[in-house]
């Protein structure tokens, strides 16, 4: 028989409190009935990064009107819903916390099971949700907080071919934003500034490409931006504009040559396993920007794979994508009890050794 589950999905890893409800009839593409996200940037901004405690309160506060507002706006109640699934991690522990408890409270509720999600598994599933692509897929996830390369084979079953050994390239960015003196948050600010900047002034580190494998490190630019910031302060006594358009445009163009030279080689494991529709997926605020972008459509134009970019709402924190890896955890059996627990890390790949750093928004895997 033909299944069609309805799921209600809740985050709360970060600094993002959200609620959504998601159908998928077995066999058809999902659809997204609702998705409410509450940012809390506003009352991080003033701190330079995310404020666990403060994420974590926030969270608690604002967990139940997003679900009211998600089940109202998907003109549905909890009665309509099959399962509850909730990010278990990985996260700052806080907040994870507040959405497991919510979880838990509306089944043990509801009598409705519970499913704990994997948050980079929802992000890493988001191209199925948006667009039904097939396994195995290669992913790139790149945000402020987190950056892999990722082979997709099922719901649960991921390789992780890379990854950041430091900071998440929105990180990168964001940092450059403050050494320049530009907004938060960095990445569409430095952007901008590039557009306008010449890439070849300033000879930025391409970091670790003398490196074999698809392993990446953004923080080693931080430092070279500083440096070159600071010798020109202390030759002319301050920046120009055009000194700032060129170290965002050197930093910038640094990025998309490392994140392009690393995607090849992604691709090259990827096309080992033979796939019938290769492609390759993004996700991640990062994937908004237009060099990163381009220049990872121009691999794709190399090698053959179809490219793929979710809706950049679903590309970032969302429970959308929390409420679909949901059903599909549901559909291979999996159900937790209310003795599921919030998970600091949680690598997606088990087998692969351990990520190195904490990162601005937490654990990065
Ligand atoms: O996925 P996301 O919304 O949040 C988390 O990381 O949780 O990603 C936000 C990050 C920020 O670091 C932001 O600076 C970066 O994505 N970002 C960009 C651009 N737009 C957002 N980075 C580079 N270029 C952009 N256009
Ligand atoms: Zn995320």
């Amino acid at each position: 028989m033909v299944q069609t589950l309805t799921v209600l999905g809740l985050e709360s890893s970060c600094d993002d409190t959200a609620a959504a409800v998601v159908r998928q009839q077995e066999g058809a593409q999902a659809r997204i009935l609702s998705s409410v996200v509450h940012g809390q940037t506003d009352l991080h901004s003033a701190y330079g990064g995310v404020v666990p405690e403060i994420a974590a309160r926030a969270h608690a506060e604002k967990l139940d009107t997003c679900v009211k507002q998600a089940l109202i706006q998907a003109n549905t109640d909890l009665s309509d819903m099959d399962a509850i699934a909730v990010t278990a991690g990985p996260g700052l522990i806080g907040g994870v916390m507040s959405g497991v408890m919510c979880a838990k409270g509306l089944s043990a509720a509801s009598g409705l099971p519970l499913i704990g999600v994997n948050h980079l598994a929802g992000h890493a599933l988001t191209p199925r949700l948006t667009d039904g692509i097939a396994f195995p897929y290669l992913m790139l996830l790149v945000s402020g907080g987190h950056c892999q390369y990722l082979i997709a084979h099922g719901p649960e079953t991921f390789t992780r071919l890379g990854g950041t050994i430091d900071d998440a390239p929105g990180e990168a960015f964001d940092k450059t934003a403050r050494l320049l003196g530009l907004p938060q948050p960095g990445g569409p600010a430095v952007e901008a500034e590039a557009r306008s900047g010449d890439p070849q002034r300033f000879r930025f580190p391409r970091p670790l490409l003398d490196r074999p494998g698809c392993d990446l490190s953004f923080s080693g630019l931080k430092t070279a931006l500083m440096r070159m910031r600071d010798q020109i302060v202390a030759e002319k006594g301050g920046l120009t504009r055009q000194d700032r358009a060129d170290l965002c445009a050197g930093f910038q163009q640094s990025v998309v040559d490392t994140l392009a030279r690393k995607t090849h080689r992604a691709v090259a494991l990827y096309l080992k396993e033979a796939p019938d529709d290769p492609v390759i997926a993004v996700a991640g605020g990062v994937a908004a920007n237009t060099a990163i972008r381009a220049a990872l459509e121009s691999v794709c134009d190399e090698t053959g794979l179809r490219f793929v970019a979710p809706p950049l709402a679903l590309c970032t924190d969302n429970a959308a994508m929390i409420a679909y890896a949901g059903i599909e955890r549901f559909r291979t059996g999996a159900r937790d009890g209310l003795d599921l627990t919030a998970r600091p890390r949680w690598p997606l790949d088990q087998t692969s050794p351990a990520m190195l750093g904490g990162g601005r928004k937490g654990a990065k895997a």
